[in-house]
């Protein structure tokens, strides 16, 4: 296993510290959660079930029999676990990689507690040094495009990609992000933009790092 996968395995397995008895974990998506779903394998007679933000998660977790419920029949959500692409010091971060990010913001915005799982290859100083996704409606696709050119960003099209919710992907590069609760907004505010990668209002509250000297926790 290459040392990125064992480090993420390794914030994967930690996770499973913050799980309660009884509880319904929301589950994100990606590489780094897959670790998590295996280690979450190893508990599942101690916990109620999950909300997952993918078919790709789903799929994996009924493999493993770990009942999935509906977020609109839950009154809370007590926690939520997920990666990121990028994460700064002040626990916000970018996400949608892997597509699934309004599904994410969803359940991010439900839980009372966010853990993120990361190895340290996601921490930043400054987001924005990768792309930013857009989950955009198909018939909007030129008009946000237009409009973000106007903020500053260069939009790049994610070819053969249609997500979960039936809309296009636009990944934008070169994106300054001075203050990125500000710009989350802004691009929120784009008609046709379903939602931004940008996770800085609702942001994580804890934040696990994987490194080669072991589990970094911030809180
Ligand atoms: C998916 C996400 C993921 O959390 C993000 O892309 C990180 O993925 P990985 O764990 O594979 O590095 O936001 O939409």
């Amino acid at each position: 296993m290459k040392i990125k996968d064992k480090l993420k395995q390794s914030v994967g397995w930690a996770a499973l510290q913050y799980i309660k008895s009884n509880q319904i974990i929301g589950v994100g998506t990606g590489s780094t959660v897959k670790y998590f779903i295996e280690a979450l394998n190893s508990i599942k007679e101690k916990i109620d079930g999950v909300v997952s933000s993918s078919d790709h998660s789903s799929d994996q977790l009924k493999k493993l029999g770990i009942p999935i419920y509906n977020l609109n029949n839950l009154n809370e959500l007590a926690i939520y676990i997920d990666s990121a692409d990028e994460i700064d010091m002040h626990m916000q971060m970018i996400k949608g990689g892997g597509g699934a990010l309004t599904k994410e913001k969803i359940i991010a915005k439900t839980a009372k507690k966010f853990i993120c799982i990361v190895d340290s290859s996601k921490q930043v100083d400054i987001l924005g040094r990768g792309p930013i996704p857009i989950e955009v409606i198909p018939m909007a696709r030129s008009l946000v495009a237009k409009e973000l050119i106007r903020l500053g960003g260069l939009p790049e099209f994610r070819k053969n990609v249609i997500t979960e919710n039936g809309n296009n992907i636009l990944d934008i590069h070169n994106m300054k992000i001075i203050d990125a609760p500000l710009l989350e907004t802004k691009i929120n505010n784009i008609p046709g933009v379903v939602s931004v990668g940008i996770f800085a209002q609702r942001k994580a509250d804890i934040v696990l790092i994987g490194t080669e000297e072991g589990i970094k926790i911030i809180k």
